[in-house]
């Protein structure tokens, strides 16, 4: 089924190629020429001949003299297994500034690599962040030159920390073992920050607490900047901070820009921005910021200007915009940041070269720290409409993010409006989608939800007939319009089957039901000498002063149930399936 996959490449998978592009295309023009390529092989030092070289230049450059990107991400996505496109990875890996580690999967030979820039900004971030924290003292700060990073997260301890800061209250400061630590307390952090990771919506699949232990490079890596983003990302969001409103463009409503990624409306925000300052507008993160012309204009709108009480005035230097190189040039545009104590994630080299990655990270943090937008007044704004997720509603979408589904779902029923993700979570609990029958992007601009619509009918009855789901007055329409109740009527039945169907295969294909899981909770309780219950509905008396367990609220079914499913994963296999 994978052929089918609705989505081929994944979006990590696109910015590893958008950053490898960046590195060969040296004159960063936005192709990569015949002389570029055969610059990397010779950079690489492989043991190729000089005939092989061109040959595998002409093959790779067959279609066209240049390679655009997409050519480029055709190629090396395409040809996976063909010799060609090996040896252009291992080029590519070969190259300085990524790294070529041997990873998890060492038997099969295959090479991971990872980015040396990656490392050094986080170990930057994270050293920032956890400063003050005395329980880090024994690791932090961590060199960026060298490979502290990987040890570091060994024993759990930072990487629960930076977990908590991305979203707070993710894990009680009473769980993490700090002192004396044994391999036994170790393991349980590890399975803690995995735990944890995933319940705020990190794909987690294929990583356990061995892997971090052993401080495999390219998974810890993986592991941290998802970590990362979603604290920065968490507050560019309109119920979080409703100045974003400022962003609305004419005809919009509140729900379009709703709709929008935290991405998108960073790239909305910078525009915003620009447009203000009378600059011409960029399309992303990466090409289009390495003059760093667009950043020092962005700098000089967001820096205080000392209209806010207790907040003193910072000046932009802007004399630096007139630098010739463009590499003098992102230097003295982050100095500039720096006094505005936003220089963070990237080095001059990743601006010229436009990494993707690490310049939105830039971004959003310049963003958290000086979002410099008013609430409109007095504009016909209909506020009630801006409603926050509900933590339910928040563990059903972390619950689909931690299974990798594509694209990322960032607003639940937006996001889900043409059934694919759940089409993919119906794999996840084996019930067989035929992909040849669903409607897949990118959509006609006419009758576009003509399209969704048709793949919502499917998702719906696909539940009734093939995973003999309870669908009583659910019809497809429901999901495309985002029907609170009874999109979440579906979804919680996805959740409870996906959970049961772990415990089963765990318990070696024993039935299991609500009763058995009652029944595991009762035990729990019993052991540990708190009060039982007879379903998950209790009601508990108001003076209960008992384990969580207890006092759970109705709404908490699922949160438990995930809850539940998580902790069965990791303590007994480690591994998460
Ligand atoms: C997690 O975050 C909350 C809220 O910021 C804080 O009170 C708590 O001490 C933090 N726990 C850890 C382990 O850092
Ligand atoms: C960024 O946007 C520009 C147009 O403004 C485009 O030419 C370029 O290809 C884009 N770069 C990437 C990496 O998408
Ligand atoms: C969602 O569906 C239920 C059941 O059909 C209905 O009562 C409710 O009004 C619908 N909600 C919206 C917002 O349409
Ligand atoms: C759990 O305990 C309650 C109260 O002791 C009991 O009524 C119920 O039958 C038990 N449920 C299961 C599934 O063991
Ligand atoms: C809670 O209240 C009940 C009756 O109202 C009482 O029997 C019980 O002892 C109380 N429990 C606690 C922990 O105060």
């Amino acid at each position: 089924s994978n052929m089918a996959a609705p989505v081929p490449i994944s979006p990590e998978e696109l910015e590893e190629l958008r950053e490898a592009f960046a590195k060969i295309d040296v004159d960063n023009n936005g192709f990569i020429s015949k002389d570029e390529l055969t610059g990397l092989f010779r950079a690489a030092n492989l043991p190729l001949p000089g005939y092989r070289v061109r040959e595998i230049v002409q093959e790779l450059t067959k279609t066209s003299d240049q390679l655009t990107f997409d050519e480029f991400t055709h190629i090396v996505h395409g040809l996976k297994s063909t010799e060609v496109a090996k040896t252009f990875r291992k080029a590519i890996n070969k190259k300085e500034g990524i790294c070529n580690v041997a990873g998890t999967s060492e038997q099969s030979g295959t090479q991971h690599s990872y980015s040396e820039e990656e490392k050094v900004a986080f170990v930057n971030w994270i050293n920032k962040a956890l400063e003050k924290d005395a329980d880090c003292k024994h690791i932090l700060p961590m060199d960026p030159n060298t490979n502290e990073l990987f040890t570091g997260m060994g024993d759990g301890i930072v990487l629960c920390k930076m977990i908590n800061l991305s979203v707070p209250d993710t894990i009680d400061e009473r769980t993490i073992n700090k002192k004396k630590l044994t391999p036994f307390t170790i393991q349980e952090n590890l399975n803690l920050a995995l735990n944890s990771a995933s319940a705020i919506g990190c794909h987690v699949v294929n990583i356990g607490a061995e892997d971090l232990k052993e401080g495999r490079q390219h998974l810890v890596l993986g592991l941290l900047w998802q970590v990362i983003k979603i604290g920065l990302f968490a507050d560019i969001e309109l119920s979080k901070n409703e100045a974003l409103v400022a962003l609305l463009r004419d005809g919009e409503s509140l729900e379009d820009l709703m709709k929008l990624s935290p991405e998108e409306l960073l790239l909305r925000w910078a525009n915003y921005h620009l447009e203000e300052a009378g600059c011409g507008k960029i399309n992303n993160f990466s090409s289009d910021i390495k003059d760093s012309k667009a950043y020092y204009n962005l700098l000089n709108q967001v820096s205080p200007k000392g209209d806010e009480e207790g907040v003193p005035p910072i000046a932009i230097d802007m004399s630096g915009i007139r630098e010739k190189e463009d590499l003098k040039r992102a230097e003295c545009m982050l100095e500039q940041a720096e006094r505005l104590g936003c220089r963070q994630f990237v080095m001059p080299t990743d601006v010229v070269r436009g990494n993707p990655k690490l310049n939105v990270a830039f971004v959003a943090n310049l963003f958290n720290k000086y979002p410099a937008l008013k609430k409109p007044e007095n504009q016909d704004i209909d506020w009630s409409s801006i409603e926050g997720e509900t933590r339910e509603e928040r563990t059903f979408r972390n619950w689909m993010n931690s299974l990798g589904v594509n694209p990322r779902v960032n607003h639940l029923y937006a996001d889900i409006d043409d059934a694919l993700v759940i089409f993919q979570l119906y794999e996840k609990i084996k019930v067989p989608v035929d992909w040849d029958k669903v409607n897949k992007p990118p959509y006609p601009k006419l009758g576009s939800n003509m399209k969704k619509l048709e793949n919502c009918n499917y998702a719906v009855e696909l539940g009734k007939k093939e995973a003999k789901f309870s669908l009583v007055g659910i019809a497809g329409q429901d999901l495309n319009a985002g029907n609170r109740t009874l999109t979440l009527a579906l979804l919680w039945q996805l959740m409870r089957r996906y959970t049961l169907n772990i415990l089963e295969e765990l318990g070696d294909g024993q039935k299991v039901n609500d009763d058995t899981i009652v029944g595991w909770v009762n035990d729990t309780l019993r052991e540990a000498g708190k009060p039982t219950i007879s379903s998950f509905k209790v009601t508990p008396p108001p003076n209960a002063t008992s384990v969580t367990m207890v006092t759970l609220e109705v709404s908490d079914l699922t949160r438990m149930f995930y809850s539940l499913s998580m902790i069965i994963r990791f303590n007994k296999n480690n591994i998460i399936i």
